[in-house]
């Protein structure tokens, strides 16, 4: 009889703990639906730094819808560093009372009623990068407040973070998003350091892959223990890294920098770029006063459809023939685009023959042979059309790219 309550009082542990791994492990888990595609939106740290406010980010949402960028693609509007204030006396934080006096759950109501979704930021640290509180020993009381405030996307940065193991601080704030139970897609901000590309696949949507970006084609500015990058710098450094990305975990190539200060092509490349590689497309400028050229690099739409294609294969170094590099990145239903830049400083004609270059891409196993099969193409910047029986033959300006998209013909 003894024997038999011990038996039962066992199997009962056994029973309850593997209730609670159940729990734990149903716990332990991104939300998988989100970022299928890479995400679309703005981003205020590029322009704006600390000087934010809640009005600025209304506006932005304005002008969002205004413009045409929701309607081409873009859905949140994301306040980076901050925004924050105190940690009331539970150690909930509190927005920054003279920056978003209505608080971020009536920013958050707001930028919904556009049809739009919000993003916010904080840090693995005990301090954010600019010095506000980070979510150190918070992680899970302020998933709990982001979520109660309808947040849908988290940004979550590496300053102040020394001795703290980067995998372990990210699977934690993942966890606490989880628990707090809204989908907020988890966007992971640690510069590339420790290469986030071999263990966040099941943590975060995307991961950035580099230092922050400047607005400048090809330099790199530094500050002490650490630089920014110009657009070719970070292009470089997504060297071997194309393997890591898919549907729903991404290389981050920063927040974009169009509309920012560099030339009309060195932005068209930019975006282009951005695009074909599947780094999310986070616009960093005042969408406020942008340009018409700036609102039209950013809403081309067969750009931002060949970065939100279904396969989410990002694209790869196909032919590297010095200042001119060819990058093609396979698309659904057979389709290619191929991009074609001009690092150089000056203007080149290229002529690309296309028999005469196979393409066959180990990772995604596509591969290409031109003599047998064919293609229409269509330029995305000019519309301008024609097919790849022959040569083709291109003016690239100096920093600009030729983008084809590639149907096969019938
Ligand atoms: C950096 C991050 C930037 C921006 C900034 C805010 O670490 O890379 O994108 O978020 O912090 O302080």
């Amino acid at each position: 009889m003894l024997a038999n309550v011990k038996i039962l009082r066992i199997m009962a542990l056994c029973f309850s703990s593997v209730i609670l791994l159940f729990v734990q492990s149903a716990a332990a888990q991104k939300f998988e639906q989100l970022g299928k595609t890479p995400q679309l939106g703005w981003n205020s740290w590029n322009t704006f730094g600390c000087n934010i406010d809640e009005k600025m980010i209304k506006d932005m949402a304005d002008v969002m819808v205004k413009s045409g960028m929701k309607d081409a693609g873009y859905e949140y509007i994301n306040i980076d560093d901050c925004w924050h204030g105190e940690r009331d006396a539970k150690g909930f934080i509190q927005a920054n009372k003279k920056q978003f006096p209505s608080g971020i759950k009536a920013v958050a109501d707001y930028v919904h009623s556009k049809g739009l979704k919000l993003g916010i930021y904080s840090d693995a640290g005990n301090k954010t990068c600019a010095g506000r509180p980070g979510s150190r020993g918070h992680e899970y009381q302020d998933a709990i407040a982001y979520a109660s405030w309808d947040v849908d996307y988290v940004k979550y940065d590496w300053c102040d973070t020394k001795d703290i193991n980067p995998k372990a601080a990210y699977t934690t704030m993942r966890d606490a998003i989880r628990n707090a139970g809204r989908p907020m897609l988890f966007s992971i901000c640690e510069w590339g350091d420790n290469k986030p590309w071999e263990w966040a696949t099941d943590i975060g949507h995307s991961w950035r892959t580099t230092g922050d970006i400047d607005p400048c084609w090809n330099c790199e500015h530094s500050h002490g223990s650490w630089s920014s990058w110009g657009v070719l710098r970070i292009l470089d450094k997504q060297e071997g890294l194309r393997k890591y990305a898919g549907p729903g975990h991404w290389n981050d190539m920063d927040m974009m920098e169009v509309g920012n200060g560099m030339t009309e092509a060195e932005d068209r490349s930019h975006f282009s770029l951005w695009a074909i590689m599947n780094s999310p497309l986070i616009a960093g400028n005042d969408l406020r006063g942008m340009s018409d050229n700036t609102r039209k690099i950013l809403t081309n739409k067969e750009m931002i459809a060949i970065n939100q294609d279904a396969l989410g294969i990002q694209a790869l170094k196909w032919i590297d023939d010095g200042d001119i590099e060819i990058f093609i990145k396979p698309l659904a239903k057979g389709d290619y685009a191929v991009l074609f830049l001009n690092r150089a400083d000056s203007e080149k004609i290229y002529v690309h023959n296309w028999p005469f270059n196979e393409m066959k891409d180990d990772i995604s196993k596509h591969e290409i042979n031109f003599n047998k099969q064919h293609f229409n193409w269509k330029n995305v910047w000019t519309d301008a059309t024609g097919n790849t029986y022959s040569n083709l033959t291109i003016s690239i300006p100096a920093h600009d790219v030729v983008v084809l998209r590639l149907t096969p013909k019938k």
